[in-house]
């Protein structure tokens, strides 16, 4: 395995992108993550720059204005750019994973022409907006409401915790459209920002990830014309699941980065910091960490590629890969906070330093075991699979 890399998944496109992200994200994001990072401004001109790379529409087909490549691709891209932050990571995720992928699997020819294009080339930012002050975890038990009337709907409402909400031009939410059905009167509609009715709420203050702007959304009568609703009427709970599984592979991806970023950080610090005349990667106390550090990174890799892997195949078979993804959040997520943990506690004071990069990837991690479903739900979802019971 070259450079420690499962290469018997990889081939050189995935190669060639891998080699791609870690340039721009050398280049273009080491440089700036820190400042951002403090400042919780959300960084355009690189998310733009992204854009013109293919980064924010890597499995899009080139005639809707993506990259054209594959699952594992965007899954390697992910990694790479995590690696530096996190936060442009997100903002990537949301674009590649709760946005495009819903539209083109569940969209209108012209849905995808008129959303799905302008997010995919990066010229335009997507969200995703499932939750509210009341339903997290319980998904299905929103209260914000879509109301028919004749050729449109008028949509009420304020939602919660939508990541690129402050910045969004295009937003597929989910709502109730029939109280009396449960999870089956949920529906999903296509927001336009710039049309009245739509307004940003409070900007959240995040421990992490605060390059990437997080907010509330209200809707007051918003207008939505038919042929802006996703998929059918009632849904949108099912649409909702299916493109959270996507998502959940790419925080794996993200949480991967993360890790390795740790790792990588620990790695050269023990080879380098002396103490009772010795390095301290000499000592079995932090070697130890280190190469526990290493296996589960391995074993995070392998998940999260082999998730890659069964969404890529479920793109023909229409076979589900919840399972795949929810294995990889779960694992990949707990090793980020276990490696950047980890980093913090070798790296001593300076850990604790914002001069030292490993106390953003400290703060960064915790985000991974908590959104696109949070640890506890990740195994309610594979047990429920393996057991068939609830
Ligand atoms: N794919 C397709 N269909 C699915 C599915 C999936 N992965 N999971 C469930 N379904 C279907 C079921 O088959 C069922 O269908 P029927 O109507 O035919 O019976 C229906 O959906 C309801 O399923 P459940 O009875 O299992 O639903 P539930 O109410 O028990 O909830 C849950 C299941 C797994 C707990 C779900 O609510 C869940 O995933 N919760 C977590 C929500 C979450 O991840 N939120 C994060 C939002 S995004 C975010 O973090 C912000 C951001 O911007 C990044």
């Amino acid at each position: 395995m070259p450079g420690g890399q499962p290469g018997f998944l990889l081939t050189n496109e995935h190669e060639m992108i891998r080699q791609a992200a870690r340039d721009f994200a050398q280049n273009e994001i080491a440089p700036i993550a820190a400042e951002f990072d403090e400042s919780g401004d959300f960084p355009r001109e690189t998310i733009r720059k992204m854009g013109e790379m293919g980064f924010m529409g890597i499995e899009v087909p080139e005639e809707y204005g993506g990259a054209g490549m594959d699952s594992l691709a965007y899954a390697i891209a992910l990694e790479e750019i995590c690696k530096v932050d996190a936060s442009h990571g997100t903002i990537m995720s949301v674009n590649n994973s709760l946005f495009n992928y819903g539209i083109m699997k569940f969209g209108t020819e012209e849905q995808k022409q008129k959303y799905l294009v302008p997010v995919a080339s990066g010229e335009a930012v997507g969200a995703y907006s499932l939750t509210e002050p009341m339903s997290g975890s319980d998904a299905a038990t929103m209260r914000s409401r879509a109301v028919k009337n004749g050729d449109h709907y008028v949509i009420n409402g304020r939602k919660s915790w939508v990541t690129s909400g402050p910045v969004a031009d295009y937003i597929v939410l989910y709502t109730v459209t029939d109280p009396e059905q449960g999870h089956r009167g949920i529906t999903a509609f296509m927001i336009d920002a710039t049309k009245p009715g739509f307004v940003r709420g409070k900007k959240e203050p995040k421990l992490g990830i605060r390059a990437s702007a997080t907010s509330e959304i209200v809707l007051e009568d918003y207008k939505c014309p038919i042929e802006d609703r996703l998929g059918e009427d009632g849904q949108g709970f099912k649409i909702a699941m299916t493109v959270l599984d996507a998502g959940r592979i790419g925080i794996a991806a993200q949480a991967l980065g993360i890790a390795e970023a740790s790792y990588n950080a620990s790695v050269s610090y023990a080879q380098e910091r002396e103490a009772f005349g010795q390095k301290i990667g000499q000592f079995q106390g932090i070697a130890f960490q280190l190469a526990d550090m290493k296996t589960r990174i391995e074993a995070s890799r392998l998940l999260v590629y082999n998730a890659a892997r069964a969404k890529e195949e479920s793109k023909t078979s229409g076979e589900r890969f919840t399972l795949q993804a929810a294995m990889a959040k779960l694992y990949a997520s707990e090793t980020a906070m276990f490696c950047a943990h980890a980093a913090v506690q070798i790296h001593g004071g300076v850990g604790y330093s914002k001069e030292y990069p490993v106390e953003r990837y400290f703060r960064d991690a915790k985000i991974t075991e908590i959104y696109e479903g949070t640890s506890e739900i990740q195994r309610l979802v594979i047990s429920r699979m393996e057991t068939g019971l609830r």
